[in-house]
């Protein structure tokens, strides 16, 4: 193969490799020092909150450092009353031990949970680098927990035949800014390490971590100094010289991405995108562990499978965030979710992998139950987000061939249908018992 050469237009004929199209799920996570207080406001979701209220109020507890750098926010109060004013949020990374941490057992779930690949945080704005950084001393095998946590989670999730990927916060590192970020405009432009010196820091580290751990993916986060974009032609043609299969998310500031990386709520796509996306978000509001988080801020098993469900129709992936405890366990209730994915993605998977989206986005039943779409050729799937509660269900606005098979995905039962004006009425034999959705397999003949 021809490789790539470091100009935007080489770099325009890597295509989404199929690997990563077919994915659906990945694991994301969020540990760092902002572990060891574990702590924001569990006040909603990025998207829903009004931007005046975020900063103050913000419920990522990986913006721990920001929030306190905001006085008299919820959490400079809780800060002041745990830990005493003087009480300077670097400490916290000799205290995250990490002493339970086995990254086998992580992989184990994360594969239970039906992931195809894996994206830790080797650097979050705190600056604190979870790998032996040969160009800081700031990081996670000189402090904390003493080990290198990026080498040995590659080695686990690779040796289970997973994907991995390295995210990265390029444009912030608050070790360097002294200023609270308290709005939008702070972050894309202002409050931002500025000099050659950071921009050639974060350039070699990258291509450090390509070289030490030989990523699939590159998960930049906030954006690229302004002075290194250019730059990022050379980074991106060797890794893709390296890796032809790999990708690189759209958060650099620059013209190149494989994918979009909407976040909750926000940049959230309308219809069937053109392009490959992956919706990233945490189970509750944060993607750092928020001991404030209960079942209250969490998705239900539910509405997580929904979630995936209507990601994957519109062609997109969920990258899923885990948010561990300091220790290196995960809370129940994150692996209470996980496992209950992977249960339904076991049974229901053929509906979801390797699947693209149809050129219908969406329907309902008469009766009001949602409807997605995914296929696989030559098969359609019709997935209904929820359990139908009569033996004769109708689907609006889609007809059905009469030569067309239709099966019970979860019993391989063949099921009556009807054509009614617009409409398909569908026969089941008895109520079908599933848990939260029933899937139609649509086969022509
Ligand atoms: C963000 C945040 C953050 C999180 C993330 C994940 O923009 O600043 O804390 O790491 O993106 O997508």
């Amino acid at each position: 193969m021809r490789g790539y050469i470091p100009t935007w237009s080489s770099l325009k004929e890597h295509n989404v490799p199929k690997w990563y199209d077919d994915a659906k799920l990945g694991i994301f996570i969020h540990w760092g020092p902002y572990s060891v207080p574990a702590w924001a406001p569990t006040t909603g979701e990025l998207g829903e909150v009004p931007q005046g209220e975020w900063f103050e109020n913000n419920p990522y507890a990986e913006w721990y450092l920001n929030s306190l750098r905001i006085k008299r926010s919820p959490t400079w109060k809780h800060h002041v009353e745990k830990y005493g004013k003087n009480f300077d949020y670097y400490k916290f990374v000799d205290m995250w031990k990490a002493e339970k941490w086995d990254p086998k057992e992580w992989v184990e779930l994360f594969k239970k949970a039906g992931a195809k690949y894996v994206i830790p945080t080797t650097k979050h704005h705190d600056g604190f680098c979870l790998w032996p950084s040969k160009y800081t001393d700031f990081n996670a095998m000189n402090r904390g927990p003493k080990r290198d946590l990026i080498g040995e989670l590659a080695k686990a999730v690779k040796d289970e035949g997973l994907k991995f990927g390295v995210y990265y916060s390029g444009a912030l590192d608050w070790r360097f800014t002294k200023e609270p970020i308290t709005t939008s405009e702070d972050i894309r432009f202002i409050i931002r390490p500025h000099t050659y010196e950071y921009s050639d820091y974060a350039y070699k580290q990258f291509e450090e971590l390509i070289e030490k751990y030989k990523p699939d993916i590159l998960w930049n986060d906030i954006g690229w100094p302004e002075k290194g974009r250019e730059d990022l032609k050379y980074l991106f043609a060797h890794f893709y010289n390296k890796n032809p299969e790999g990708v690189v998310n759209d958060r650099w500031d620059v013209s190149h991405w494989d994918f979009k990386t909407p976040e909750y709520k926000q940049n959230y796509p309308e219809g069937i995108p053109s392009y490959k996306w992956e919706l990233c978000r945490g189970l509750g509001f944060s993607f750092g562990y928020n001991q404030n988080e209960s079942d209250k801020e969490v998705l239900s098993s539910e509405k997580l499978i929904y979630l995936l469900v209507e990601v994957v129709s519109k062609g997109g992936n969920l990258l899923l965030n885990v948010g561990p405890k300091a220790d290196g366990t995960i809370p129940e209730i994150q692996r209470e979710r996980l496992l209950t994915l992977g249960k339904w993605l076991e049974k229901n998977g053929e509906a979801i992998y390797d699947t693209t989206s149809w050129n219908m986005e969406k329907t309902e039943t008469t009766d009001g139950t949602e409807v997605r779409f995914t296929r696989k050729d030559p098969n359609l799937y019709c997935i209904l987000l929820g359990t139908p509660q009569y033996k004769e269900l109708t689907l609006k606005s889609l007809r059905i061939d009469v030569k067309s098979v239709v099966t019970l995905m979860s019993t391989g039962e063949k099921l009556k249908h009807q054509v009614e004006g617009e409409n398909t009425k569908i026969f089941f034999p008895r109520l079908p018992e599933e848990f939260c959705t029933t899937i139609l397999k649509i086969s022509p003949v």
